[in-house]
């Protein structure tokens, strides 16, 4: 049994990871990656994004996350697809001077294109992420807020729905899990997209947490409700629980096992709540480090592959169920 097995055996539909190309070459890590009792649903980490795929202006580049995908076919997995309308642009679309026609109808277009292209591989698409600002649960800055406003989301919603009606459309966002006006930001927008009649299916807890500033599994679990009880459902689609100071001491990786079982077990106690995406499951590829100095040991497994009490904590949760 692993992690997948596990959850599937709690009644869950995954629990999956992270992954891409870049990590294609690392014949210890594809062991596990590839495993379908450990991981059953997969995200490309970048290689979905509009920055990868159409990194030149009418060029569309589908290679790399096409090779996620097979992989993650041939492994017997499922696909979340990740994501369409994102601060990770491209050059052209970052640069060039927008009016609010051009930029819906080029949003438009790309939609269009990209969730056809993938139709009927991706068991959800991450159609709007990361919208909403930390401090008072306004919009954020980008390009999309600054040419369309608020209308961009109801726009790509509708895009993707009707460039593949089977795809679950989520929204995602991170800190809902510590911010309760942020959190409540979004559930306006959900039941807004419902009022105007627009596909919303699930909205995505990203989990990207701190150790020892976790929420507990019960103030977790009625942070997911909020929003299962607007009828979407809900996933944690990117979860890592970083260590603010680094080496880890044993207290620290203990604590961290603690955070990691809340947040599963969060999961667990909400029907709605379908499964848990890790963002990368070694150390050796997480994005912390690299984003921020001195900080990371996020996650289950060590930098050379040995699983960590968090990963234990998460299995003998899971065994439980
Ligand atoms: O592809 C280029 C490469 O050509 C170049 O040589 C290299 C030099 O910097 O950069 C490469 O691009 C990097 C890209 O990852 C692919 O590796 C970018 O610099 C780097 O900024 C980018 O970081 C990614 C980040 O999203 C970008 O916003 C992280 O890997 C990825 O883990 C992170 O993922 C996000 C989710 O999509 C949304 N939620 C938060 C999460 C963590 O930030």
């Amino acid at each position: 049994d692993g992690l997948n097995s596990l959850m599937v055996k709690a009644g869950k539909l995954y629990f999956g990871t992270a992954t891409d190309v870049n990590n294609f070459a690392d014949v210890e890590y594809q062991a596990i990656v590839s495993n379908k009792n450990m991981f059953g649903m997969i995200t490309a980490e970048n290689s979905m994004k509009w920055a990868a795929i159409q990194a030149n202006e009418g060029k569309y580049s589908f290679a790399d996350a096409e090779q996620v995908v097979a992989k993650a076919k041939a492994n017997g997995q499922q696909i979340r697809c990740h994501t369409l309308i994102y601060t990770q642009l491209p050059p052209f679309v970052e640069e060039a001077s927008w009016t609010n026609e051009t930029l819906i109808a080029t949003m438009q277009t790309y939609i269009k294109n990209v969730v056809q292209h993938f139709k009927g591989e991706c068991y959800a698409w991450d159609v709007v992420i990361e919208a909403f600002g930390d401090s008072d649960a306004s919009y954020r800055d980008s390009i999309f807020y600054r040419y369309i406003g608020p209308a961009f989301i109801p726009i790509a919603f509708s895009a993707a729905a009707a460039a593949d009606p089977d795809a679950k459309l989520y929204y995602s966002d991170f800190n809902l899990e510590v911010l309760p006006n942020k959190a409540a930001a979004v559930i306006d927008l959900v039941k807004d997209l419902q009022a105007r009649r627009i596909k919303i299916d699930g909205v995505g807890f990203q989990g990207h947490l701190v150790v020892g500033a976790t929420p507990s599994r019960i103030s977790l679990a009625a942070s997911l409700k909020q929003f299962t009880d607007l009828g979407v459902e809900v996933a944690f689609t990117g979860v890592d629980i970083r260590h603010n100071s680094l080496p880890a001491s044993d207290t620290a990786l203990n604590q961290q096992a603690k955070d990691y079982a809340a947040l599963a077990g969060s999961c667990l106690d909400v029907p709605k709540c379908v499964g848990v995406t890790l963002w990368q499951f070694t150390d050796k590829y997480s994005w912390v480090p690299n984003s921020m100095k001195g900080k990371g040991d996020a996650l289950l497994w060590t930098s050379d592959y040995k699983t960590k009490p968090a990963y234990d904590a998460v299995m003998a949760l899971l065994r439980a169920a």
